[in-house]
């Protein structure tokens, strides 16, 4: 079938060729004038039919494809068979029109709850005990990066950070992590949200396959699908990350985001074998391993796993780290481990891609771990975080019994309890919010076919004597 007409006037001035390319595709389809099974030409060949770019055309079929109305396969494109009642809906209520100036992009991300504040609510995820933050010794630090500056500080930051915080936080992770890096390798970035963000632009092409964790960071899925990528939700099981055969050979990654030291949110740890195999096949089919560690730090014995950086030589893993957790999120600075193969142009392509700032953070940051208040606040805050975690544990034990289950207590904030399938796990996080508490449904973190019931309770910000308070208005929020 002449595919021409899709062009065909009239062409809005306002909009741009993707968007209509894609609108009238998605409205040939859902009209079923664009049969389901109907093998659409390649991008390159349509791109010459409508004398438009490749690109253009490439973007169309991403966004379908994601949307579920065409199906990529080994043969090309094709129209995907939809459901009657779908083909007759003028639009599918899941795919939600574009705001008028938003991109597509922007109102898909805009289906997800928004990012909360950081609620300081009992039982809120990964909120740290703000109470007990060393304001002391940190103003100390910012005192001191203040006196010292000079007029240069006010400009942009150093590509890829102030080389005294690289320095510190190199020895810091050779020393806490065993990670042995150098400066060179590490880029300091505006959390971890940044460093994604990064990740998801200088590492994959417009339209390439990211991997994300079902259940996972939510807020992860959002920087991928920004960035133009094609976000693959992938299953954890027990030992983490489980990807199928069907996903290696159905939707073969550019990215795979993982959370293996402390799976967020469920808190399971990826094995040994799991890690090496995971190491293995990504190397095979040329994938990028995005490595973030947010939740292996305050654990409650022993070391962490190792990480997967390390695990072998010139593995293809780039690290991400933060200090929203050991410090304060509203500071705004992480970091990215670079392997040594790429960390020279990863950091100068994120220099032209950004502008670094907070230098005098930085400063006062890289202070604050070589005298020392780093390690110091760490070791105090893991003791205070185990001692809280074993209060609401036994509250919640003895609260609830045998009809839940606790998972996830080895390292991080919160705990997860799971409920039994009867009870549904966003109707008590709605009870619960009622109540004032910041307790979160677990299936909020995940996506069809993945299941799971349960609230995510972040303790960090939960002090030892309101435990007994806040579980008594837990259980009220379970059992109403
Ligand atoms: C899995 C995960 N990674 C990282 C972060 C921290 O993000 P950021 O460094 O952007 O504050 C969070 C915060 O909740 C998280 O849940």
């Amino acid at each position: 079938m002449a595919l021409d007409w899709l062009l065909a006037p009239p062409l809005p001035d306002a909009m741009p060729r993707q968007r209509l390319l894609y609108l009238r595709l998605r409205e040939a389809i859902l009209s079923g004038r664009l049969p389901g099974d109907m093998r659409l030409p390649a991008s390159r060949s349509l791109a010459a039919t409508l004398g438009i770019a490749r690109n253009t055309v490439l973007f169309a079929y991403a966004q379908l494809v994601a949307e579920g109305c065409l199906v990529a396969d080994r043969q090309g494109t094709r129209v995907a068979r939809l459901p009657a009642a779908r083909a007759a809906s003028p639009r599918p209520s899941a795919v939600p029109e574009a705001p008028p100036g938003l991109s597509v992009r922007a109102a898909a991300a805009l289906q997800r709850e928004p990012a909360r504040d950081a609620e300081a609510l009992p039982f809120s995820p990964g909120v740290p005990d703000f109470g007990a933050f060393p304001f002391r010794s940190w103003r100390a630090c910012i005192e001191r990066a203040w006196r010292d500056a000079g007029w240069r500080q006010l400009g942009y930051a150093a590509h890829g950070g102030d080389p005294s915080l690289r320095t510190a936080l190199a020895a810091h992770l050779t020393g806490v992590r065993g990670l042995a890096v150098d400066a060179g390798q590490i880029l300091i970035t505006g959390g971890t949200q940044a460093a994604l963000d990064l990740c998801a632009r200088l590492l994959a092409d417009h339209g390439d396959t990211v991997w994300v964790e079902n259940p996972g960071y939510l807020a992860a899925r959002v920087a991928f699908g920004l960035a133009g990528l094609q976000v693959r939700d992938v299953a954890v099981d027990v030992q983490g990350l489980a990807p199928s055969a069907e996903d290696w050979r159905c939707a073969p990654p550019r990215l795979i985001m993982a959370t293996p030291s402390h799976q967020y949110p469920t808190g399971r740890v990826m094995s040994l074998p799991r890690r090496l195999a995971l190491l293995e096949r990504a190397r095979e089919s040329g994938a990028w391993i995005v490595e973030d560690d947010y939740d292996s730090e305050f654990r409650r014995a022993g070391a962490a796993p190792p990480a997967l950086f390390g695990l072998q030589p010139d593995a293809p893993v780039v690290y991400v780290g933060t200090f929203s957790k050991t410090l304060y999120p509203g500071l705004r600075l992480g970091y990215l481990v670079l392997p040594r193969a790429i960390a020279g142009p990863f950091i100068h392509a994120a220099a032209l891609a950004t502008r670094a700032g907070q230098g005098i953070e930085q400063r006062a940051l890289a202070d604050f771990i070589e005298r020392g208040h780093y390690t110091t606040h760490m070791r105090r805050m893991r003791a205070r975080y185990s001692t809280r975690q074993a209060r609401l544990r036994s509250a919640l034990e003895e609260a609830f019994g045998e009809r839940v289950a606790l998972s996830g207590g080895e390292a991080g904030l919160h705990l997860v309890m799971w409920l039994p399938a009867e009870i549904d796990d966003r109707a008590v996080a709605e009870r619960a919010a009622r109540l004032g508490l910041g307790a979160r449904a677990l299936s909020a973190y995940a996506r069809p076919p993945a299941r799971c019931n349960g609230l995510v309770l972040g303790y960090g910000n939960l002090d030892e004597n309101a435990v007994a308070g806040a579980v008594a208005r837990l259980k009220q929020a379970v059992g109403a």
